[in-house]
């Protein structure tokens, strides 16, 4: 790792400036695209996917290079998510410690496919770039994979950003009736079912999906997820983020501390 913690903080700053405000200034007729059929899979995903079943078959020896290939095009992310990968309190970037291989390998395609906006990372995950980073790797599926099992494996952020705790009791009561079959009692999500882990996530940041998801901005979003939340009010979905942003994932997957530093980042 030659890029200094400082530099890579740098050019996320840098990125956030020029990246962010382009982003807001986005035309409205963009978002109202015909939405992409959900996960219908094909593309770089699928091939993803089949990297993801063959580590389960390697050797030890073999699954400390995935790990290393994962640490190395990972350095790319992390000048935005961090090198911890906990993203950032403001909500700007997401935090991805911790959550489902398939659903930052579901994402990651999406977002280099178009089928997700994110214009403030979109050139930085092109295959292009990820492959100038990290020549031994290349930028194709099994960077995607390598690097989705690399954050999986990161302990998660245990002071992440919370709402006001004003409307709690309604934030359990509609969370409870209406995102609990899909996201699990305590917002663990589902791997195999590509439902991200919401809890322990930032509130700005669940916010905004919500809201984008709600709206229709966000246009790789589930259907069935739009359907249930379509009747929400903005008192009721800020109640309800508030609520998921306080569910904490299990101790085993939280850092120390919220000191601690990515030793793989030194
Ligand atoms: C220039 C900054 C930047 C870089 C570099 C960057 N990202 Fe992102 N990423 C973002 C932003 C901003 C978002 C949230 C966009 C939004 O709000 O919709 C995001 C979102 C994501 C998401 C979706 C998270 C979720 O919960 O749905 C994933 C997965 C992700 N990034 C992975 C990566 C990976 C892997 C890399 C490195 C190959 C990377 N990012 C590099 C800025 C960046
Ligand atoms: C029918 C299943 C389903 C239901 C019900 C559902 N969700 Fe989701 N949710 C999903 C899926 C699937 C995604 C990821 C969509 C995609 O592929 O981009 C998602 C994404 C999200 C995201 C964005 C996460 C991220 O990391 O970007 C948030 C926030 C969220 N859901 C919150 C909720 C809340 C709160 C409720 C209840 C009010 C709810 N969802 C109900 C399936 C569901």
């Amino acid at each position: 790792m030659n890029i200094s913690r400082v530099s890579m903080v740098a050019l996320g700053v840098l990125a956030m400036t020029t990246g962010v405000g382009a982003f807001a200034g986005k035309p409205a007729a963009q978002s109202n695209d015909k939405p992409a059929g959900w996960n219908q899979g094909g593309g770089e995903e699928d091939e993803a996917l089949v990297y993801t079943r063959k580590f389960k078959t390697m050797t030890p020896e073999q699954l400390k290079k995935v790990r290393a290939d994962g640490v190395a095009v990972f350095e790319v992310c992390s000048a935005c998510h961090l090198p911890e990968g906990w993203g950032t309190k403001d909500g700007t970037f997401p935090q991805l410690a911790g959550q489902h291989v398939n659903v930052i390998i579901k994402q990651l395609a999406d977002i280099r496919a178009k089928n997700r906006d994110n214009p403030t990372m979109y050139p930085f995950a092109l295959p292009q770039e990820i492959k100038n980073a990290a020549p031994q790797v290349g930028g194709g599926a099994y960077a995607i994979a390598a690097v989705a099992r690399y954050i999986h494996s990161i302990p998660m952020n245990p002071d992440n950003g919370v709402g006001p705790g004003d409307n709690l009791e309604l934030g359990e009561k509609l969370f409870k009736a209406n995102c609990v079959r899909c996201h699990g009692e305590r917002g663990e999500g589902s791997n195999e079912k590509f439902y991200p882990r919401i809890q322990g996530q930032h509130y700005k940041y669940l916010l905004r999906q919500f809201e984008w998801i709600r709206d229709g901005k966000r246009r790789n979003a589930n259907p069935d997820m739009v359907k249930q939340i379509a009747g929400f009010s903005d008192t009721d979905m800020k109640a309800v983020v508030d609520y998921v942003s306080r569910l904490k994932p299990p101790k085993e997957d939280l850092a120390p501390s919220p000191d601690w530093y990515n030793p793989d980042f030194d």
